[in-house]
């Protein structure tokens, strides 16, 4: 296999982050991405027109590699929005820096989208459901000599990816690890494995708890591999018998200024909270928010299944991007403290910039978080005065007042 990282060690100097969570234990690439590069690089090498897939590009690695091995027909499908916007940014630095111009097209979650493609690079998902899925895409859409090379940190990896893969694909092989990632490459895709797009979306019946009327129990829909599944997150329960009574004290304000009131789910996963927040009154306009694309269509799911398409709009967007400074009254957010592997507090004090700019004064913002994170003085500070609602052994809820 050829040493590609040695020719393509400029372009990987330039990637950055952003708008991504930048850190110095956190990069813009990885060995996996390097490995991935000298398999694409043998492969352009024999067949230079080749139509290239990237699934899970973390910040365009991927994407802007095979362009500059050559490829010129390339797509690539990421999940959150920061991957997307990371990758153009990347894109736009490395063409100003004298690169070669990338052609490359972003592709949503439809499996359509997937087909008819000679080379698939795909960085491993966490979630096995969801490279079953994304592997079903690929196989159902692929030609005789469609190759799919997926590669991972070793510590990620397990044999139950290469069973996951073996479903779609003939022959799975492994490559010999180096710098501790390792390349999967499956060949032979079988026809007629995927699974139908709806059906991969799981649903379940769930009870919410307590006697609020917003709280009966609630059919929740999850595409493989988005947050928590079908099941309630145990955070998002504690936090759950306080949104719809601030739902409803939201919705009493803006009347008293005769005017609609909104609130807003941001980090929607599967649209629990979104869902809480319009049964919790019709007189309020609920905005539900991800970044993640299988989370916007699990919250799509959940609202249609649930009766409340009426009240909510699922928009994909980073943080509150699309939302207007001093337009919304209430806030609700489960912040992830993880980004990708690493445990991270960067993009929950993100989210609570973002609802300080986006609420207007006076407007609420709720907030579950582990009670080892200590995000009070955060909040107090970015945001305006904080109370706790609760806490539990593990959870702290608290709402703040924007100042
Ligand atoms: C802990 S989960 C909470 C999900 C859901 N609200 C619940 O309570 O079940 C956090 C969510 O934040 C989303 N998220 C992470 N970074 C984001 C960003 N930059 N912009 C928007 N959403 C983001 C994740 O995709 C994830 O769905």
């Amino acid at each position: 296999m050829p040493d590609s990282a040695a020719a393509l060690a400029p372009l990987l100097d330039t990637l950055r982050r952003a708008p991504d969570v930048e850190a110095d234990n956190l990069s813009a690439s990885d060995a996996t991405d390097r490995l991935l590069l000298d398999a694409a690089a043998e492969a352009l090498d024999t067949q230079p027109q080749a139509r290239v897939l990237v699934i899970g590009d973390t910040h365009g690695a991927l994407t802007l590699g095979v362009s500059e091995l050559g490829a010129t027909d390339v797509a690539v499908w990421q999940d959150p929005l920061v991957a997307e916007l990371s990758l153009d940014a990347n894109a736009r630095r490395w063409v100003a820096a004298g690169g070669r111009e990338p052609t490359y097209r972003h592709i949503a979650l439809d499996p359509a989208e997937f087909a008819g493609f000679d080379l698939v690079l795909m960085q491993l998902p966490r979630s096995l459901s969801l490279l079953d899925a994304l592997a079903g895409f690929v196989a159902a859409g692929a030609h005789p000599a469609t190759r799919l090379v997926a590669g991972a940190r070793v510590k990620h990896m397990d044999l139950s990816m290469t069973r996951v893969l073996e479903r779609h694909f003939a022959s799975v092989h492994a490559s010999l690890a180096r710098q501790k990632s390792r390349l999967l490459f499956a060949e032979g895709p079988r026809a007629g494995t995927a699974t139908p797009a709806v059906q991969l979306v799981e649903q379940s019946q769930v009870d919410l708890g307590g006697s609020d009327p917003a709280l009966v129990p609630l059919t929740i829909c999850a595409f493989p591999g988005g947050f928590a599944g079908a099941s309630l997150d145990i955070g998002t329960r504690v936090l759950l018998p306080h949104v719809a009574p601030a739902a409803r004290a939201a919705v009493e304000r803006a009347t008293a200024q005769q005017r609609q009131a909104r609130a807003i789910d941001l980090g929607c996963g599967t649209g629990v909270l979104a869902a809480v927040l319009a049964r919790a009154s019709t007189e309020l306009e609920v905005i539900a928010t991800d970044q993640m694309r299988t989370a916007a269509a699990s919250t799509e799911a959940t609202i249609a299944a649930n009766g409340l398409a009426e009240h909510v709009a699922v928009i994909r967007d980073n943080l509150l991007d699309a939302q207007p400074d001093a337009s919304a009254d209430l806030v609700v957010c489960n912040p992830p403290f993880h980004v990708g592997a690493a445990v991270h507090t960067g993009i929950a004090e993100a989210m609570f910039a973002s609802a300080a700019r986006v609420l207007r004064p006076g407007g609420q913002l709720l907030v579950v978080f582990n009670s080892h994170l200590r995000y009070r003085p955060t909040l107090q500070r970015v945001v305006g005065p904080t109370e706790q609602l609760d806490r539990d052994a593990k959870f702290t809820v608290t709402q703040t007042t924007r100042r």
